[in-house]
């Protein structure tokens, strides 16, 4: 019947006189109520196999209908009629339809928003810096004189050819906003860095941390431990158990580093051996060589900082216990937040 319907249109289209005559014909069969149209409508009654095998063999013969049509068209006007073209475009009702793609945030995105909001909160602001940087911030600056061996702990990628390195963690923020601006001061600045080092379960060559400093007149350790537990009891919830253990930096005096107790089952090869506790972040009481570099006067204010690395946060957060499954592209993992 329908091999029948195409033969009849065919003729109708090879008779046609003129435009007009063409567009009589589209419409007779191709327009809304048209009879190809009902019967391509009509499919969706049939059973799966029936639809299958007859929806191809109709919509080949819309397709090829609609060609002739505009071909017969160019034929009348000397090149194609627009309204005609046009019509190819119309919608086949009884196609299944298609789910548009959507996108979503990767896991550090995710993690990185949840941090800014809850710092947010709390009367910090968010800030942006260089991933590129000068050796005076990166280093000098933060009180590592050149060739003093605490250069070591950061493993730098230098540029070429040029006295430019890639951030080996977001302090050097510190020294630039202070140089900008006077105490009372809350900051945090998120951001990727950089370190030339072997990677691991822990460590990649590119990662993210957050930078926090809080300065004023009588800021102590005590708002240091406030504002991180506070912090870390909103990200992980209540039960979070964290502790601080003495560490160097020379940005810092006194100096503490920070570690999360893991949670959750050992799911992967990776995980097996592995410690209770995570390392998240540095922190300490701002040193005065810091202050001084950044023309502060001498002994009016004090204040604490903190690096926390965020990749790790959101390795505790989502029980993943390899850093690098963040940045290896693999959608297996990344469909599943
Ligand atoms: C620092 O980078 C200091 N700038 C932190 C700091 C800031 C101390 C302010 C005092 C005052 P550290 O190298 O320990 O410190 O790194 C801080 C955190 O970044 C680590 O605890 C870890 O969570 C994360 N981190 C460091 N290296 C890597 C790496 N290769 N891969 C993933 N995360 C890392």
């Amino acid at each position: 019947m329908l091999f029948q319907l195409k033969q009849k249109i065919l003729k109708e289209i090879s008779q046609a006189k003129d435009l007009n005559s063409l567009e009589e014909i589209y419409k007779k069969y191709l327009g809304r109520q048209g009879e190809l149209t009902k019967v391509l409508r009509s499919l969706k009654e049939l059973s799966e196999k029936e639809r299958k095998e007859k929806g191809k063999l109709a919509n080949q013969i819309k397709e090829e209908i609609a060609e002739k049509i505009k071909a017969r068209g160019t034929k009348f006007s000397g090149k194609t009629n627009p309204a005609l073209a046009d019509k190819k475009e119309w919608i086949d009702v009884t196609a299944p339809g298609i789910l548009p793609v959507q996108g979503h945030f990767h896991p550090i995105s995710l993690v990185q928003r949840q941090i800014e909001e809850i710092f947010q909160s709390m009367g910090f602001s968010v800030l942006d810096g260089p991933e590129i940087e000068t050796e005076y911030y990166n280093f000098d600056a933060l009180n590592i004189p050149k060739n003093h061996p605490a250069r070591d702990l950061w493993d730098t990628f230098w540029l070429k050819d040029i006295d430019l390195l890639l951030r080996t963690h977001t302090s050097p923020m510190q020294a630039r906003y202070m140089e900008k601006h006077q105490p009372p001061l809350r900051i945090i600045v998120p951001g990727r860095c950089f370190r030339h080092e072997a990677t691991d379960v822990s460590h990649d060559v590119q990662f993210y941390q957050i930078e926090g400093l809080m300065v004023g007149q009588d800021v102590s350790m005590v708002h240091f431990k406030g504002v991180i537990e506070g912090f870390l009891k909103r990200f992980f919830g209540p039960e979070v158990r964290m502790r601080l253990r003495p560490g160097h930096f020379p940005f810092t005096e006194p100096s503490f580093e920070v570690d999360i107790k893991r949670k959750g089952p050992v799911s992967t090869k990776a995980s097996a051996g592995k410690q209770d506790w995570l390392e998240i972040m540095g922190a300490g009481m701002v040193h005065p060589n810091v202050f001084k570099a950044v023309g502060y006067l001498p002994g009016k204010w004090q204040g604490f900082a903190f690096g926390v690395g965020l990749d790790r946060l959101a390795m505790l957060k989502y029980q993943i216990d390899d850093i690098r499954l963040f940045y290896n592209g693999d959608l297996r993992f990344l469909k599943q937040f």
